[in-house]
């Protein structure tokens, strides 16, 4: 871990998230490993609630934000120890030294003293914020220690009577990204743009999903990114009419499009989610033009409506529009626009909602409504923008809906970009992955 990208933000984070916990006590756990098979792991990744407060890049570990308790006692790690018997086997461990003096804890203390203390940590808290239903090493531990503290209430005098969730609070906190977080998201969307550049120039006809695939994970890698954001979607021809398609081993056929969904995540965890279709033979058939520049044009509306005010349920709806009206031009649907929406359709078609946050995870956490309440846009807020239109027997086409012409089935599409609400309107993070026909085309 480069710790140069520490800095001061993982500091100024903890404060805020302090002071918007009133009273609360907040128990914030790390991501345990996790076994892919047999006794062999998965390259560890953080939780990402723990690393936006942290930047502790270990596993097992807890952290405690304490607002009740006096400055210098307010940020409390639990960390595995040093062991260097251990760290033979799986490397550096920061311990609870370098939990302070580096990581910026006020106190540190060796994991397993976890159980003994929290009940004094939490003593004087009017609340407790964790995650029920997340963390099952941690979980018991903090209501065991919630309940011996209802039991001494009567004597004692007080008690942690709530248990609440930290996530409106953190979340609210980390879908508003700071200029540094944005900058970070630039460099992974930046990569991520190459590297579907890199894709198109060598997908040709005869190759493999998984050649293609190696091209794209292989520039994520090469600078400096841990790896796929995600399993990488490279889906030739039908293929691209499964959504989370990642088996990625079938050839590539002339005249068929190449659906590539992929994007990288960087060291400290930020995303880039980047998908573009293009013909494989480097020429687009007629129907899979009117279907593409459709989509393109559904996309652009889209990313033009991200603006301070708007809302990501308004950006779906003007996407959806310029969809329906151009499925209903080509024959693909039947009726009205609004009726068409009214009675859900399309969705044969198009099943999907035209994006989410993005951050430190790809489906970025931060609420879409509030109540009847849709979120709106604002500054620092990072959102995809993907629609798309899937034409296969699947789904069955609705009622009154028109049966598919043979010429379209197979055509996968979708374009996505990542896209950051600015002072007046949005930047377009992913721009450097082309997606006009023409930059498309050989
Ligand atoms: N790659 C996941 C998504 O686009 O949502
Ligand atoms: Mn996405
Ligand atoms: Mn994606």
């Amino acid at each position: 871990m480069d710790h140069s990208l520490l800095g001061s933000s993982h500091a100024q984070r903890r404060q805020r998230f302090l002071e918007q916990l009133g009273g609360a006590a907040a128990v914030i756990p790390a991501a345990p490993l996790a076994v892919h098979h047999a006794d062999c792991e998965w390259p560890f990744r953080q939780n990402s609630d723990f690393w936006y407060l942290t930047g502790f890049d270990e596993p097992d570990a807890v952290a405690l934000f304490l607002p009740h308790r006096p400055a210098g006692e307010r940020y409390v790690l639990f960390v595995a120890s040093k062991d260097p018997s251990a760290e033979v086997w799986t490397g550096h461990r920061w311990g609870t030294e370098g939990a302070v003096a580096v990581f910026g804890a006020d106190i540190a203390h060796p994991l397993p003293e976890l159980e003994q203390r929290l009940g004094t940590y939490l003593q004087g808290a009017e609340g407790i914020a964790f995650r029920v239903g997340r963390h099952p090493a941690v979980e018991p531990l903090v209501l065991a220690a919630w309940a011996r503290q209802l039991d001494r209430a009567p004597r004692s005098g007080h008690a942690a009577l709530g248990l609440v969730a930290p996530c409106p609070i953190l979340h609210g906190l980390r879908l508003r990204k700071s200029p540094e977080e944005l900058e970070r998201m630039r460099l992974a969307c930046r990569i991520s743009a190459e590297a579907h550049e890199l894709a198109r120039q060598v997908a040709r006809p005869g190759l493999n999903e998984r050649q293609v695939q190696a091209v794209i994970e292989q520039h994520f890698l090469e600078q400096g990114a841990r790896g796929p954001a995600y399993g990488s979607i490279v889906a030739g021809g039908a293929n691209a009419c499964v959504l989370h398609y990642t088996a990625n081993n079938a050839p590539l056929n002339d005249g068929d499009l190449l659906l590539i969904d992929a994007g990288c995540s960087l060291a400290d965890y930020y995303n880039g989610d980047i998908t573009r279709t293009f013909p494989i033979n480097g020429r687009f058939t007629g129907e899979q033009r009117a279907l593409y520049e459709l989509v393109l044009a559904a996309q652009a509306a889209a990313v033009a409506a991200v603006a301070p005010g708007f809302t990501a349920e308004g950006v779906h709806e003007t996407a959806l529009r310029v969809l329906v009206e151009g499925l209903l031009e080509l024959g693909l649907l039947a009726g009205s626009v609004d009726g068409v929406i009214a009675e859900g359709a399309y969705r044969h078609l198009y099943m999907h909602r035209t994006g989410h946050w993005l951050g430190l995870d790809v489906h970025d956490v931060g609420a879409y409504r509030l109540g009847e309440h849709h979120v709106t846009l604002e500054p620092g807020m990072v959102l995809t923008v993907e629609p798309g239109l899937y034409v296969s027997d699947r789904l069955p086409v609705p009622e009154g809906q028109p049966a598919i012409d043979e010429r379209w089935m197979g055509i996968g599409i979708r374009i996505e970009d990542d896209v950051a609400v600015s002072e007046h309107g949005h930047e377009v993070l992913t721009a450097a992955a082309l997606k006009a026909p023409a930059a498309l085309e050989r």
